[in-house]
């Protein structure tokens, strides 16, 4: 099994709409897929119209039960081949516990470990801020895939990133690869084709040569997460982003 942790510290970016797409991409393609909502904003889990009240059984059970399963807490979604671990609002509290609990950094690392049989890929939609819920998320993920807007300040969002990936990378000795993937991208503006310039002279081979256009079925969850592939130019481009990803993380393997 291949770990993803879709991150960004910058909000709304495209971070959960990306592990969706990807998501879906991937087991549209016949992988066995899952998705692992991380942010106490459980926007991912609403998009699959899993219930709030009671809460759900999800992501918060793992850091706090270290004998939880993935397995035993994900739940099944009208797509073929991808699972869902939902995201339960007390995630919130994580943070403030994190100091005085020894271990709970290893939490998701393990939980994914025992997991790694039973898919191909997970993907980690991260909160975007750097706390202990993307910290435990890049300390056990195999690559960072960020996506960025291609706006001038989201550029600074993406810089801030990479260097906290810099500095897990250095405390966990085992590099972490990173993607960038140009979101939310509107190629009639100056700023928006000034701004992937900008990402591909800075980044290089970093950075998907494609860009996910702006697209409203992108905005459609309903249909995103239901049975019915969609066709659209954003589902379209995600697929040929999730190509570039399987290519890379080959080229990389090789590499190793
Ligand atoms: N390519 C796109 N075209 C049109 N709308 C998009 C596109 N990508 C995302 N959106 C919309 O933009 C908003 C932000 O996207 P999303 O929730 O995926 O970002 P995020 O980075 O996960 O945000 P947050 O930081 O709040 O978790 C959402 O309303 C989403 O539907
Ligand atoms: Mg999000």
């Amino acid at each position: 099994m291949q770990t993803w942790a879709i991150a960004n510290q910058k909000g709304g970016v495209g971070k959960t709409t990306t592990t969706l797409c990807l998501g879906r991409a991937l087991a549209e393609a016949g992988a066995r897929v899952l998705l692992i909502d991380l942010d106490p904003h459980a926007s991912l889990s609403h998009a699959f119209r899993v219930p709030i009240d009671p809460p759900p059984q999800g992501s918060h059970d793992i850091f706090l039960d270290e004998e939880a399963s993935i397995e035993a807490l994900a739940l099944d979604t009208p797509i073929d081949g991808l699972r869902l671990m939902a995201a339960q609002p007390a995630l919130a509290t994580l943070e403030r516990r994190g100091a005085s609990q020894p271990g709970l950094g290893l939490s998701l690392g393990r939980a994914l470990n025992d997991a790694r049989m039973q898919y191909d890929y997970a993907l980690l939609d991260c909160p975007p801020t750097l706390g202990l819920l993307m910290v435990n998320a890049l300390a056990a993920a195999d690559r960072l895939v960020a996506p960025t807007q291609t706006d001038p300040l989201a550029l600074h969002g993406l810089d801030d990133m990479l260097r906290t990936a810099d500095m897990i990378e250095r405390s966990r000795r085992r590099p972490l690869p990173r993607q960038i993937i140009p979101t939310l991208h509107d190629r009639r503006t100056r700023a928006g084709t000034r701004s992937l310039e900008l990402l591909h002279e800075r980044h290089g081979r970093h950075v998907w040569p494609g860009a996910i256009p702006v697209d409203t079925r992108l905005r459609d969850a309903e249909a995103l997460t239901g049975a019915a592939p969609v066709h659209s130019r954003g589902t379209e481009a995600y697929a040929l982003a999730a190509s570039w990803l399987l290519d890379s993380a080959r080229t990389h393997q090789e590499a190793a």
